[in-house]
Parts: C-alpha cells; sequence; structure tokens
C-alpha cells in the first residue's frame, strides 16, 4: 500500500503567513501539519509516500520534507502544473500509485490518533474505496455522506441543503479503481475535479465503498482560528517533558514541555504549553494552549493561547497577547524613540488588534 498526500494549495485563508511559506508547514505543538501526516501514514505501516506539491510552495516542502529519510520512508514529490481539484491531484499521481492500494492524505489536516489502525485494515480488504466521516456542525463547509443502514447512499459535494451532518474528513483509501471513477466526472462549478464527485461514481458502479465514521477529534487548518484550534488539541494530548534549563524562580505547571536548549527565566508557563528549542523566555508569563518555535525570544511580556514560529522577539509587552498567530522572525517590541506612537512594518493582509 502507498500514501499520497496532497500538499499544494494557496493557503489563501491564512494570509499573510501563506506568502512566504505552505500552509501545511505551520507547526501545530512545533512541529508542521505536514509531518503529523506523514508520521500517520508511516504508523499504519506504508513507507513510500508521495506527495503532490505545486505552485510557489513546491521548493520550501521539498526542502524541510528531504527524502523522507529522517521517518525511514521513501518520498516522491508529483508536481500538479495548476490546482484543478483533489481528484485532478489523484490523475496527476497515476504514474506514481500504479496499481496499489493507497490512502490519500489532505496535508492540511490534523486528527486524533487511531486512524492508522483502519489504514491497515483496508490495505487487507477486499474493499474498493473507505471514507473517514466526522460528525459536524456546518456540513455545507465540506463533501457531505448520506448514510442508510451503514452504507453510502450518496455523496455530495459542499450542498446547500446538506442531507446529513457526516462531513468527509481528508482521508480516503482506494485501489486503482478511482481512476476510472476520476476520467469519468467532469469539474464541479468551482472548475475542479472533485474527489467526492468520484467516489459518488464509485457509489453509483456498485464498487466497494465503506463509510467510517471518526469519534474523535478532526480539524481542517485552513484559517487561523482552526490552526489554534488544532494546537490546542495537540498541546492537550502530549505527555510533559523538561529537555531545557527551567531556573528556580520560574514556574511550570500542567502539561509543560520544554525543548532542548531553552531557557526558562523568573518566569510562569502554564500549559499545555510547548517552548521550542533554544527559546529564552525572561521574566514572563506563556498561558496554556501555546506553542512558540525554536530560537525565539519572550521576555517580560505575556502571551496565552498563540502560536508563535521561529526567532521573534516579543519584549516589554505591556498588555497579554492572545488568541494570535505570530509569523517567522516578527518583532514586537516597545517603541525605543519620541514621539510616542504605534510604529508598524506589517505585511499585506495582517491583522493587528490595539487595546
Ligand atoms: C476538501 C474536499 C471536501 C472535504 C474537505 C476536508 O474541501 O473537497 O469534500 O470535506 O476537503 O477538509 P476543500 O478544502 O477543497 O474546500
Amino acid at each position: 500500500m502507498k500514501g499520497l498526500i496532497l500538499s499544494g494549495g494557496k493557503g489563501t485563508r491564512l494570509r499573510p503567513i501563506t506568502y512566504t511559506s505552505a500552509k501545511q508547514l505551520v507547526p501545530v505543538a512545533n512541529k508542521p501539519v505536514l509531518f503529523r501526516v506523514i508520521e500517520e501514514i508511516c504508523n499504519a505501516g506504508i513507507d513510500d509516500i508521495g506527495i503532490i506539491v505545486g505552485g510557489d510552495t513546491a521548493p520550501e516542502i521539498q526542502a524541510m520534507v528531504g527524502d523522507g529519510s529522517r521517518w525511514g520512508v521513501k518520498i516522491t514529490f508529483i508536481h500538479q502544473a495548476q490546482p484543478l481539484g483533489l481528484a485532478h491531484a489523484v490523475k496527476t499521481a497515476q504514474g506514481f500509485l500504479g496499481e496499489e492500494r493507497f490512502v490519500m492524505f489532505l496535508g492540511d489536516n490534523v486528527i486524533q490518533g487511531g486512524i492508522h489502525e483502519l489504514v491497515r485494515q483496508f490495505a487487507d480488504s477486499a474493499w474498493n474505496a473507505q471514507i473517514v466521516l466526522k460528525e459536524v456542525e456546518n456540513p455545507q463547509s465540506f463533501g457531505v455522506a448520506e448514510l442508510s443502514d451503514g452504507r453510502i447512499v450518496r455523496l455530495v459535494e459542499k450542498p446547500r441543503e446538506p442531507k446529513s451532518n457526516l462531513a468527509l474528513v481528508g482521508i480516503y483509501m482506494f485501489d486503482a479503481n478511482i481512476f476510472e471513477a476520476v476520467d469519468h466526472i467532469a469539474p464541479s462549478w468551482r472548475g475542479e475535479l472533485e474527489i467526492t464527485d468520484a467516489i459518488q461514481y464509485l457509489v453509483e458502479k456498485n464498487y466497494k465503498v465503506y463509510p467510517y465514521v471518526h469519534k474523535g477529534w478532526w480539524i481542517d487548518t485552513g484559517k487561523m482560528e482552526d490552526m489554534l484550534a488544532a494546537n490546542s488539541l495537540v498541546l492537550d494530548e502530549l505527555a510533559p517533558r523538561v529537555e531545557g534549563y527551567v531556573d528556580r524562580d520560574s514556574q511550570l505547571s500542567g502539561k509543560v514541555i520544554i525543548e532542548p536548549g531553552a531557557e526558562i527565566i523568573n518566569s510562569v508557563i502554564r500549559g499545555p504549553a510547548i517552548i521550542g528549542e533554544h527559546c529564552r523566555i525572561v521574566n514572563s508569563y506563556v498561558g496554556p494552549f501555546t506553542s512558540i518555535y525554536h530560537h525565539t525570544v519572550v521576555d517580560s511580556s505575556e502571551i496565552e493561547h498563540s502560536i508563535v514560529l521561529e526567532n521573534c522577539r516579543i519584549v516589554a509587552i505591556p498588555d497579554r497577547i492572545e488568541d494570535s498567530l505570530i509569523g517567522r522572525s516578527v518583532e514586537i517590541t516597545r517603541s525605543p524613540i519620541k514621539p510616542k506612537a504605534y510604529k508598524l512594518v506589517l505585511g499585506d493582509h495582517s491583522k493587528v488588534g490595539i487595546l
């Protein structure tokens, strides 16, 4: 069985972060979302993985992921010239997939563990496809499945009037019959070849397509709020560990991870939280559901329920920072020179909330 990860896409809803970086590389609990997906596939015993890349983000993704040796697997990059839909991506990968059964994961989805068992079962089954579903509150934003007696009756992509609250999670298992389906569907209203339509074709042609309703949490990290939600959920599941230095005047409470080389000086860290390698947290408070990535300095400031990327400096901020996603090498400091004023250098689509 092979793995296929879709990691193209522009990530427009995560601007400005995605002007300079792929959305799949934003770290959740200090590990890029894409790496979590790769690990989930490895855990299912799959060691041959293709990653669909496209557009501007391809070189960065290739550089960060490498050849897969870090996970003991082989990784092949497959270029999709244009983002013409998930089914189009499958077709683009046909040369890589050949006749093998495969699991397809969307590279920006974060799911509570346990899916690898399901993938393993599919590998040894005679089913043609298996889809993962999850009850959601806003089914009109997803592909939606209608079930009857545990069997799939119909699948519709982003229906205006959903017939159920079961969304298609971005994890699919197929055999080679999916290529026939992809060849028989037409682009949707958004001009994309939808995987949902291809699976509907399999259902209509009486192929064996089985649903699995996932009970744990699942987040499609398209927007900033989703990133923060995924970060909170993942942080809450990690086991605490201290591999850096914590001085006597500091206090850690709850699930806190301090990564190697980090220094916590006269500060309070209230978990779940993670402080990355070689960070310095000085005279500060880091509150629950916060991830601080490598080489960042937080000095004389307070931050909570946020993700901070690498090499940032947050110094002497008088009020607490909350619900924030802060990109790489960002400086948030007090204006050192008169006149006393907000002095901002912000990229396009940045958002600042001033007290
Ligand atoms: C895609 C699929 C949709 C699925 C969703 C899961 O939507 O088309 O069926 O429910 O991923 O994340 P998109 O992210 O392209 O809007």
